[in-house]
């Protein structure tokens, strides 16, 4: 079995320099890929010709609800839009912090849907829902690095809603610019490992962002294409357990050198809609 939430890593053989990594019991919104398909392209990765196994996708998904039961950590399944097929991926549903949320208002037409259904599941549970007015993508583009939020645009967010979720969500917000469309959303380009410590793909970004993180997080973990280009960076971490897509098995390795513990599942059936565990997993914070 894995270890639990509570579990605290001895920083055993490794450097001196490197923090003990603590996990933290987090919470969690998924949607269970009852629907899910690839009927239209709105990423590099999507090709609606090809074909998908909707069982083995719903397997693969039910490993990933179940590893993060296993790590002490609370799934709540949101239900599924039958004329939704991408509504799986349900970090782009919102993002959630200190209690209330910044709805989502998708670029594309396709999902359009999948944002007042977010927001109706999120307000059932008692969470503030503000509407956005700006096309942005939840937790897809936002992401929560302690007290930031890392806001991606180029793609699919809009830098007028990088405002709007500072001014929502009473947070620093800083704008990364993507530039390769294989990186649509800033969680296939960086992830989160700790409150100050990220993961990121150089080749994402404009030398401006590139810039931004170097500055902020000088000591990152600076992913090659071979990870990230099995979207080894849609990752989800709890402080400790990093889970990750099995195929990026070179990230593994450097997470476990700086003191994580590495928990790769298999989600390649959900790569054929361009997205991974990050994409799949919306956090609900306070
Ligand atoms: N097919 C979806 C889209 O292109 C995939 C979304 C992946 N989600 C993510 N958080 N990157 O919108």
């Amino acid at each position: 079995p894995a270890p639990r939430a509570e579990a605290v890593l001895a920083p055993e053989g490794l450097p001196a320099a490197l923090p003990p990594r603590r996990a933290t019991p987090r919470r969690y919104a998924m949607c269970r890929p009852d629907h899910f398909a690839v009927r239209y392209a709105i990423n590099p990765w999507m090709h609606p010709g090809d074909p998908v196994d909707r069982d083995l996708a719903v397997a693969q998904w039910e490993a990933l609800r179940q590893t993060y039961l296993d790590l002490g950590h609370v799934v709540e399944v949101v239900p599924g839009l039958p004329e939704q097929p991408d509504m799986v991926f349900a970090a782009n549903g919102g993002v959630v912090l200190g209690g209330r949320a910044l709805g989502a208002r998708f670029a594309h037409v396709e999902r359009a849907a999948e944002g007042p259904a977010f927001a109706a599941w999120l307000r059932a549970r008692g969470v503030p829902v503000h509407e956005p007015e700006h096309v942005g993508e939840g937790e897809g583009d936002f992401l929560v690095v302690g007290d930031r939020l890392l806001a991606g645009t180029g793609f699919r967010t809009a830098p007028a809603a990088h405002e709007e979720a500072a001014r929502v969500l009473d947070a620093e917000v800083v704008p990364l610019r993507l530039v390769d469309p294989r990186y649509y959303h800033l969680d296939t380009a960086l992830a989160v490992l700790a409150d100050d410590d990220v993961a990121y793909v150089r080749g994402a970004f404009d030398p401006d962002a590139l810039a931004t993180l170097e500055r902020l997080y000088p000591h990152a973990l600076v992913v090659g294409e071979q990870d990230a280009g099995v979207l080894g960076l849609n990752a989800v971490s709890d402080g400790l357990h990093v889970v990750l897509p099995a195929a990026a098995t070179r990230m593994a390795a450097d997470l476990a050198a700086r003191g994580y513990v590495p928990v790769p599942v298999d989600l390649s059936e959900l790569l054929k809609g361009g997205g991974s565990v990050k994409c799949c997993t919306l956090e609900l914070r306070g």
